[in-house]
């Protein structure tokens, strides 16, 4: 379902020209400002304090009015409304023409991954849903936002084509989602689009890391991730059979190993120092051995990173269930 905005104004057809990003906003001094940002509380979200800041600057300072803002996977609201009022505040986005798109389910669910903690009480009403809670949480953006609500296949079926200035992937859990992502957003990417994969820090999603790898021919990864965000800037146009080949996820194992590998020589750890982007993606890599059916190279890759302290702190689940498939008698894993 696609509930339209409260206030009337349809977007625009005409062309909307880039304007230049003015000096003093470039990358360093979004990072520098990071610091300084005092944002009101919010409803409960998933990404961190620096992310919500960071989405709130890119609003504010980033945003140049040559495209959509797209997020997908809402939630509860808090990422979109960090979003929401950092545009507001930018004299580049105008109101009754731009659009903060936001893609969710807004309801819980078998196999959603949204949080009852979305409901604003901790309690799903009986249809599951937590629309209105979100609706409540951005109550003073409605007029700016276009709420898709659904599963992203249906709800992006029909999206269109126009060019996405900023997009921010909090949705790609799994490969049939990031294969939506892939075949309906990405190519709607142009020079000087901004993308956020804000789960860059979970090893369980491999194809976050080997698409960004990818694309790392014709796009620019910003600087240090912010937390679990990566961001990189498109700086040409991405050949449409590459877009496809990533849709339809084409590379073979070695080759999405080396891809990650190329991810990894540009990270260190993020913007906060707390999370070791080179160790992450490692364990990136026997993710997609896992997912390509290799329990046994997916082991051998991770096997070592036991020792790594963040690894073993924080994604000790991670390897119990790389050794949980390793343990699994063949017939059963095919
Ligand atoms: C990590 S949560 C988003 C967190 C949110 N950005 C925040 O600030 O808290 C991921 C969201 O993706 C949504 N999601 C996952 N798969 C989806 C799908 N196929 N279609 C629509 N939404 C989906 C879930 O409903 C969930 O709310």
């Amino acid at each position: 379902m696609t509930t339209p905005p409260s206030r009337a104004p349809s977007p625009s057809p005409a062309p909307r020209s880039p304007a230049p990003a003015p000096a003093d906003r470039t990358w360093a001094a979004h990072y520098d400002a990071l610091a300084g940002v005092e944002l009101p509380p919010g409803p409960y979200t998933q990404v961190s304090e620096w992310e919500r800041r960071s989405l709130y600057l890119l609003g504010r300072d980033r945003y140049r009015g040559f495209g959509d803002v797209v997020e997908l996977g809402s939630g509860g609201g808090g990422s979109t409304l960090a979003l929401a009022q950092g545009l507001a505040e930018n004299p580049r986005f105008d109101r009754t023409r731009d659009r903060l798109h936001a893609y969710d389910f807004f309801r819980v669910g078998r196999g959603t991954f949204a949080s009852p903690k979305f409901f604003s009480d901790g309690e799903p009403g009986a249809d599951g849903s937590f629309l209105a809670d979100f609706r409540d949480h951005l109550a003073d953006y409605l007029d700016l936002l276009e709420i898709h609500a659904g599963d992203l296949e249906q709800t992006s079926a029909s999206a269109g084509d126009a060019p996405v200035e900023l997009l921010h992937v909090d949705v790609a859990k799994t490969e049939r989602v990031f294969r939506l992502v892939a075949g309906r957003f990405l190519p709607r990417l142009v020079p000087g689009s901004t993308v956020l994969h804000q789960d860059f820090a979970s090893p369980r999603l491999p194809w976050l890391h080997h698409s960004t790898g990818a694309l790392l021919p014709w796009i620019d990864v910003v600087g240090p991730p912010v937390r679990s965000t990566l961001a990189f800037v498109v700086r040409e146009p991405i050949p449409a059979d590459v877009l496809a080949g990533i849709a339809r996820q084409e590379a073979g194992l070695d080759e999405q190993l080396a891809l990650i590998a190329d991810v990894q020589g540009l990270l260190g750890a993020d913007w906060t120092g707390g999370i070791p982007f080179r160790d992450v993606l490692e364990l990136s890599k026997a993710f997609a051995a896992l997912h390509a059916g290799d329990p046994e190279r997916a082991w051998r890759l991770a096997e070592p990173l036991q020792n790594v302290p963040y690894l073993a702190e924080r994604r000790a689940d991670h390897f119990d269930q790389l050794r949980r498939a390793l343990a699994e008698p063949a017939t059963r894993r095919s």
